[in-house]
């Protein structure tokens, strides 16, 4: 996408990671002030933020706890985007893998993971509620450099 920038999430950011998370169901549905200390980006073009990632680095483990991309800015290498910037941070941080949990049922976000490395490496029986379905647990090794 044309003028996409991507910058480290501020408090000014609340309204438009609620507008987003309340546009993107698939996504965790967290309220940005439980975002708190974790680290978290927001891409942004000339009409304002698009996307949003939160993902967090515990001793060798990098896990992407949310990401989510307005509806019409899909499919532009948004998500991509934001991917890269949080990888870019858990290198620098040590990590030596990544994972996270996705809805079985997200095809989208499934096909997003597997371009960019991942593979299915457990299941959370019934981990989501509204509606009840599995968690799929998706990781890959820390890429070197993408
Ligand atoms: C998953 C998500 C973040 C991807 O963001 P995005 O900005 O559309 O991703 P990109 O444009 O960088 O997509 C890169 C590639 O991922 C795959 N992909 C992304 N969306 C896809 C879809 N709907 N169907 C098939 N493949 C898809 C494609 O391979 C795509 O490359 P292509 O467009 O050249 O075919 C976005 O669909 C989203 O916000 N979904 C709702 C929230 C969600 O499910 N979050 C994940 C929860 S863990």
């Amino acid at each position: 996408m044309e003028g996409l920038k991507i910058r480290q999430f501020s408090a000014a950011d609340a309204a438009a990671v609620r507008r987003i998370t309340a546009r993107s169901p698939e996504a965790a549905d967290w309220a940005p002030e439980q975002l708190g200390e974790l680290p978290a980006w927001v891409a942004e073009n000339a009409s304002g933020a698009v996307g949003f990632v939160v993902a967090r680095t515990v001793a060798d483990e990098m896990e992407i706890l949310n990401l989510a991309v307005e509806p019409e800015a899909r499919r532009q290498g948004v998500g991509s985007a934001l991917l890269a910037v949080a990888f870019e941070h858990g290198r620098q941080e040590g990590a030596a893998r990544v994972f996270l949990e996705v809805r079985e049922s997200n095809g989208a976000a499934r096909r997003f993971y597997e371009r960019h490395g991942f593979e299915v490496i457990g299941r959370r029986t019934r981990y989501y509620r509204h509606p009840d379905e599995d968690a799929v647990l998706l990781g890959r090794r820390f890429p070197r450099s993408e």
